[in-house]
């Protein structure tokens, strides 16, 4: 995944630009670069982050235009260099000065690259993009909106681009398939963008470009096509985002402050929809299919990372609550075998970004099978949300930070929800429901209550950062948070850690314990706690150092443990909701002592859109 940012008005673009590069990096930063229509172009690109990219441009009058086009890299195609940063251009020598920024993968550019070469087309990356650019000059004609539409014709894949052209600097035509872009629409000005936040410091109406559209905008008018130029008439709405949700505030990193922000992204996302006292839940995006959804026969959810964790810990929701047969699958390998989905299947997608290119794959082939789709998404009209039946919008606002926190515990929360308002229409005692769901009103506090903890978290970190194999462990609903805690942990401080169910340590992994291996066992008071002390004794037996993770008040798991860190009693079922905090801690402390970019781990980007 990439970031676009494009503008055409009145403002400096650079500085514009730039800014918005800036809110668009943690989508990827191997390398960014910068087009400015200034009379002709001015074209920079760097290597690495957007900060080099301004140093290099800060005093170059060069750039002093008002149209121009961005970019933040992360790699597929070439590697990360500057001859691979975008932006591209047909640097035929009777080119038209088209230049292009793009997200995505042009799928058929091996075979659109050998027609251009027998054309007479020179190349000068090793990128896929760079052959969308010279499409649309072998088309161009004197009309880029024209040119776009017919290049657009001829490639499959995905894109988000911004295109600009030398012969015509009072256009920006921007377009896109499956990769997310978004116009906003300011006073005699635009400012395009991979998501809102680079739109919001400008302008707060906007639209989402539909999937193979094109925009053709000037300073002050704008048209939409489809890619065969049918025209459309897109709706001009506010966004949600608001500045103050997307700056750092007075936190060191933007995990930190979605970490802390749980608790009320929590509050907001239950808010209005459980009704602890009249049992009920009300969930707006479901009203629609209810009866379809409360005869499921059977539940298939798909996600990838956190989100599948999430979903894991859907599955135990949906049999012990809602007792339906429920599996769980990565996005990636569900639509490459031959899935058998039965009648009355309901298959859910959870996905943060709501563009994961696997998760989004996978769901619109199971509704190819027959299946009822949901999405359980944070972001408000990405593409899972717009293709999928129904569903259920996380709340948590934007999550920056790459290793996401606070979508996990939305995630976590619409699943149970809607575990919940199924099983009441089965089984689900009322009281047994009331019951949850006060509890679950209650999970923001505990939540503030862990979280108050860090710094006695942050000393035994401390005490064993050093180490770079671990081992997460836990049961039942607590197994798929050892999986977090642990891809926590890899992804930002690049220590190796393997999450997995606890009694399966003894199948294999013990064979790693050694003096000093840190294993942390979620041991929270449950249905399996006694088994769960036993796994703590046999990795102690060995030598490993042991931090439990345990129920407020349990005094003596410190005889089966090196550390703990205690969280709230709460029921078993939303236990997760509060066991992840210390780990999401202890990862993020793990990185800063290691000295790691916390929101910008190495070769990560925020959303993986492409397969
Ligand atoms: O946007 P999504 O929730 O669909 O993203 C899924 C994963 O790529 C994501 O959770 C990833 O694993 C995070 N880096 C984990 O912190």
């Amino acid at each position: 995944m990439c970031g676009i940012v494009a503008y055409i008005g009145s403002k400096p673009a650079r500085e514009l630009l730039l800014e918005g590069l800036k809110r668009l990096e943690y989508r990827g930063y191997d390398s960014a670069g910068i087009a400015v229509l200034n009379g002709g172009i001015k074209v920079a690109r760097s290597i690495g982050r957007v900060a080099g990219l301004e140093e290099m441009i800060s005093i170059d009058s060069g750039f002093d235009g008002t149209v121009g086009i961005a970019h933040t890299r992360w790699a597929t195609h070439g590697e990360p260099s500057e001859r691979n940063a975008h932006p591209h251009s047909d640097n035929l020598k009777n080119g038209h000065g088209i230049h292009l920024v793009h997200n995505g993968i042009i799928e058929n550019y091996v075979s659109l690259k050998k027609y251009l070469i027998s054309k007479g087309h020179e190349f000068t990356s090793d990128t896929d993009t760079e052959v969308l650019a010279h499409l649309i000059g072998e088309l161009y004609d004197g009309d880029l909106e024209t040119a776009v539409q017919s290049a657009l014709r001829e490639v499959t894949g995905a894109y988000a681009i911004a295109v600009v052209c030398e012969e015509e600097p009072e256009v920006l035509v921007v377009a896109r398939k499956g990769s997310p872009l978004i116009v906003g629409v300011g006073k005699d000005e635009y400012v395009v963008a991979s998501d809102s936040s680079a739109i919001v410091a400008h302008t707060t109406q906007a639209f989402l470009l539909d999937d193979e559209t094109v925009a053709r905008l000037t300073r002050d008018s704008f048209r939409t096509t489809t890619v065969d130029n049918v025209e459309l008439t897109p709706e001009i709405k506010e966004l949600e985002f608001t500045l103050e949700q997307i700056e750092l505030g007075n936190f060191d990193h933007f995990m930190l402050k979605e970490i802390y922000e749980q608790p009320n992204t929590l509050r907001t996302c239950i808010q209005g929809r459980v009704d602890a006292v009249g049992s009920k839940i009300v969930l707006g995006g479901v009203a629609d299919f209810e009866a379809e959804i409360v005869k499921a026969k059977r539940i298939l959810m798909l996600g990838q990372g956190t989100a599948l964790h999430a979903a894991m810990i859907g599955e135990y929701l949906f049999e012990k609550l809602a007792g339906i047969p429920t599996e769980v699958e990565f996005a990636s390998e569900f639509r490459y075998r031959n899935p058998i989905v039965e009648e009355n299947t309901v298959a859910i997608a959870v996905s943060q970004s709501g563009e994961t290119a696997d998760t989004l794959a996978a769901v619109l082939e199971a509704k190819r099978r027959g299946a009822l789709t949901f999405g359980a998404v944070n972001v408000v009209g990405s593409t899972i949300s717009r293709e999928t039946d129904a569903g259920v919008y996380l709340r948590v606002g934007p999550e920056i930070g790459v290793a996401s926190t606070k979508a996990f515990i939305g995630q976590v929360a619409v699943l149970t929800m809607l575990a919940t308002y199924i099983g009441r229409r089965h089984h689900l005692d009322r009281d047994e429901m009331s019951e949850l769901l006060s509890a679950l009103e209650q999970i923001p506090d505990h939540i503030s209550t862990v979280l108050g903890q860090s710094d006695h978290i942050l000393e035994v970190t401390k005490g064993v950062v050093d180490r770079d194999n671990w081992l997460f462990l836990g049961r039942g609903t607590n197994y798929p948070v050892a999986l977090e805690g642990a891809l926590k942990l890899k992804e930002i401080s690049y220590i190796h850690a393997e999450g997995m169910p606890a009694a399966e340590m003894k199948h294999g992994p013990i064979a790693l314990i050694d003096k000093g291996m840190p294993v942390v066992i979620v041991a929270t008071r449950g249905s399996q706690y006694e088994k769960v002390i036993g796994n703590m004794e046999e990795v102690r037996s060995r030598g490993g150092h042991v931090i439990a993770v345990a129920t407020e008040g349990d005094t003596s798991i410190v005889e089966h443990c090196d550390d703990v860190f205690y969280v709230p009693d709460v029921p078993e079922p939303l236990q997760p909701l509060v066991t992840v905090v210390p780990l999401q801690l202890l990862a993020y402390h793990a990185a800063v002592l290691r000295g790691k970019d916390v929101d910008k781990p190495r070769n990560l980007a925020k959303s993986v859109t492409v397969e």
